[in-house]
């Protein structure tokens, strides 16, 4: 779907031009962000949750055009995507191609997920800069489940989260920022020095008392709020038993639903995704191999307040997130804009 755009936007895309001009030689330079460059540059957990909720909003409301992403897959549930996105509202245009390895850490002691983002001139096209993109996904993707269950379950005491890398802590780190009764946090991962490490790196940051679960059971009858983010298979891995799920509870995967039963969607009074076209073509891809639950609206429209989200207590609210490039865009050139204000990154020939 193209989005137009308005006269406003025209004239902000020629300010933003403008701008970019008297900071490179278009066509000729490019600015380099190193993953550290980004961290430096880059917005704090308030901040990020500021960036995505726009990002989200222009979603909800239908203000931005992306494709969904288009992958290669060299071995067996390894994936590369390339994830373009346009947001006109937040001067945001270009593309994340990104990666996951499950098997990376284990075999290699690298990261599962790593890539880079490209970031575009409107007015022109002329691509301005090129950037590490694992910690902007480390960042955005947590604010989006942040933000969604805040939207499905503003009052939430408990939250629990499956998986305790890079994502589960990150989740930890944003949701005591979202749900502001938050009371208790569970926590529950395959290897327990992860939880050890999870808890290690968030202390000082997050006063909210973390509970190690002794299984995954323990956590899904302590928590109201749930997210998960393991690994990704086609093949789910029904970890979490529909027997173990009630009513009340909002569940927000960041795993294309591998740690839970897929009946859960379907017992679900609402089923909500981040992306309608998302997730119908991982479902094409053989995800999802029940095929997906009847979909009830996209979460930028709950956030945006375009669909009401939950309107009942005990409703059971399924809400996945596969990650979608809005989101990327909108936090790239949050960090484009103040990596060049502050004279952060290297200026490099294109
Ligand atoms: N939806 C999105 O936008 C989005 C974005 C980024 C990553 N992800 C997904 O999130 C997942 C985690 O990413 P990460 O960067 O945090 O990886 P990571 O390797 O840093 O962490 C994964 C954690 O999950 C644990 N784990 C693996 N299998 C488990 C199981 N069966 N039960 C409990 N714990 C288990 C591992 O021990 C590890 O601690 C990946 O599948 C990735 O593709 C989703």
């Amino acid at each position: 779907m193209a989005y137009e755009a308005t006269k406003d936007q025209l004239e902000a895309f020629q300010k933003e031009h403008d701008y970019l001009k008297s900071k490179l030689e278009l066509g000729k330079e490019i600015l380099w962000l190193t993953q550290e460059e980004c961290i430096k540059a880059g917005p704090d957990v308030a901040e990020t949750l500021g960036l995505i909720h726009k990002a989200m909003e222009a979603h909800g409301k239908k203000r931005y055009e992306m494709p969904a992403k288009i992958g290669i897959h060299p071995y067996e549930d390894v994936f590369y995507h390339a994830m373009p996105a346009y947001v006109p509202d937040s001067l945001a245009c270009g593309v994340k191609w990104i990666e996951c390895y499950p098997r990376n850490p284990k075999d290699f002691g690298l990261p599962q997920t790593t890539g880079l983002l490209i970031l575009n001139d409107i007015m022109t096209g002329i691509p301005v800069a090129v950037m590490d993109s694992a910690w902007i996904t480390a960042m955005r993707t947590p604010a989006l489940t942040s933000l969604a269950a805040a939207a499905l379950h503003p009052d939430a005491k408990t939250f629990g989260m499956f998986g305790c890398g890079v994502q589960g802590t990150g989740h930890v780190r944003y949701i005591v920022k979202a749900l502001k009764e938050l009371e208790k946090i569970y926590i529950y991962d395959v290897r327990s020095e992860n939880m050890d490490r999870l808890i290690q790196e968030v202390e000082g940051e997050v006063s909210v008392p973390i509970v190690k679960a002794a299984s995954p059971e323990e956590l899904v009858a302590n928590c109201e709020v749930m997210s998960s983010a393991t690994i990704i298979l086609r093949d789910p891995l029904k970890v979490v038993k529909k027997e173990w799920v009630r009513k009340g509870q909002t569940i927000i995967p960041c795993d294309l639903n591998t740690f839970w039963d897929p009946e859960i969607c379907r017992m679900a009074d609402k089923y909500i995704v981040d992306s309608k076209e998302e997730h119908k073509l991982f479902e094409g891809m053989g995800y999802f191999p029940d095929g997906l639950a009847p979909i009830t609206c996209e979460t930028g429209e709950v956030i945006a307040g375009v669909h009401p989200g939950r309107t009942d207590r005990e409703e059971l609210i399924v809400c996945s997130n596969i990650g979608i490039s809005v989101c990327d865009m909108v936090m790239g050139q949050a960090i484009f804009a103040r990596a060049l204000e502050q004279g952060i990154g290297r200026i490099l020939p294109l």
